[in-house]
């Protein structure tokens, strides 16, 4: 197989993977429409995770903010996909200065002075062909 012809199987196995891991039945409905995923789903929480991670890295809190509650989750197939997301993101009680990174094992601020969350919503773009990840919109308000 010449190169052209291989690099157009891989693009086409690519796609083939994304409706299957979408469950998206019929091939030709596929561009358009988000569709509502489970919190389950693994992509999700990755791009959760990773979003986690950036609020920690631009806020000046003393604290660890964490995912507490997820709103909306959608996914949309365009050249890749596109996670919606709507998540509620809370203050644990794992101090920043203690470089702990891991969050499963930070809990939650408990009721009190401390307590405190924002809902956020963000899209990200992956490119799992391009093993890029774009982060399209980043919006958090308490
Ligand atoms: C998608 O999820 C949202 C929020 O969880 C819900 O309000 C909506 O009814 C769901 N839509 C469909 C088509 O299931
Ligand atoms: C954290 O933010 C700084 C500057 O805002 C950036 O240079 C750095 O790459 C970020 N680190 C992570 C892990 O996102
Ligand atoms: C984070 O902590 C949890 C709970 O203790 C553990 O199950 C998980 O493997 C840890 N993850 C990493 C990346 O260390
Ligand atoms: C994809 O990106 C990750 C992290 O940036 C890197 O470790 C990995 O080697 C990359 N894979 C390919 C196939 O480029």
């Amino acid at each position: 197989m010449g190169l052209k012809t291989l690099l157009l199987v891989s693009l086409l196995l690519a796609a083939l993977e994304l409706s299957l891991a979408a469950g998206v039945h019929h091939v030709r409905s596929m561009p358009g429409s988000p569709l509502n995923i489970s919190t389950d789903d693994r992509g999700l929480r990755q791009v959760v995770l990773a979003a986690a991670y950036s609020f920690n890295n631009q806020s000046n809190d003393a604290f660890l903010f964490k995912p507490s509650a997820i709103t909306r989750a959608q996914r949309q197939i365009v050249k890749g996909l596109r996670y919606i997301v709507d998540l509620e993101i809370s203050r644990t009680v794992c101090r920043k200065r203690d470089h702990n990174n891991n969050l499963s094992k930070c809990d939650l601020q408990p009721k009190g002075r401390l307590q405190q969350t924002f809902q956020c919503h963000f899209e990200v773009w992956l490119i799992p062909w391009e093993n890029e990840t774009n982060v399209q919109v980043f919006l958090c308000k308490s």
